[in-house]
């Protein structure tokens, strides 16, 4: 029995692609955008393994830098892009399925590595805040998802056993981590990419769109 929905943040719920690409002229954009993004996960895990935590949006603010580092760019375009994570967009299949699910009585949330302001600027925006009932910030206990500590925040505040929380997230190490610790977990993979091997654990199912989440019943 599933008793809270809860959501990854960034590339789950809220889509960041549209306004970063919008806002860039480089002609390396893309290539900017998927370093800086490949470096802003890694410097999550390595300054959770140094226990060196510093909060998400300066991990996004450096790993943008060194994306311009790497292709040329003016520095200066860190500084235009680090607020637009502050101001995403969603996925069309979001407010149909947080709107489903308010119907039902299941506990609906936020899980992330987003700080609180990074992520209350995000609901504010596109209108979310009537229908998550809790909002978790990995900046509450220092250390970056996939801890399991991280997931834990969740299982504490509401008194739940693991295996009755259903964890959506569109990032494959995250649905690893997520699963590891317990969760049932929904892989939301909306490009129809392939199952990584990390991937291939017994909890995990995979939706395509967000809303199919709530076919999902039990363990
Ligand atoms: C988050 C990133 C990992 O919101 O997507 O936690």
């Amino acid at each position: 029995m599933i008793k809270a929905y809860i959501f990854d943040a960034f590339g789950t719920l809220f889509n960041l692609d549209e306004g970063l690409l919008k806002h860039i002229e480089h002609p390396a954009a893309g290539d900017i955008l998927a370093y800086a993004r490949t470096k802003q996960l890694s410097y999550t895990w390595l300054n959770s393994l140094m226990q060196t935590y510093r909060p998400f949006s300066e991990i996004t603010r450096i790993a943008l830098e060194d994306g311009c580092k790497k292709y040329n760019a003016p520095i200066a375009l860190a500084d235009q892009l680090s607020p637009l994570y502050f101001e995403p967009t969603t996925f069309d299949d979001v407010l149909p399925t947080l709107e489903m699910l308010q119907k039902s009585s299941a506990n609906t949330g936020i899980l992330s590595n987003g700080t609180h302001e990074m992520l209350q600027s995000g609901i504010e925006k596109n209108g979310l805040s009537d229908y998550l009932d809790g909002v978790y910030s990995v900046d509450d206990i220092g250390v970056y998802k996939p801890a399991p500590d991280v997931y834990e925040m969740v299982t504490k505040a509401l008194s739940l056993q693991a295996n009755e929380v259903l964890f959506s997230s569109s990032n494959q190490w995250d649905v690893a981590g997520a699963a590891a610790f317990g969760f049932q977990v929904a892989w939301v993979n909306r490009g129809g990419v392939f199952r990584e091997s990390i991937t291939k654990l017994k909890n995990v199912y995979e939706v395509n769109i967000l809303k199919d989440i709530v076919k999902i019943t039990s363990a």
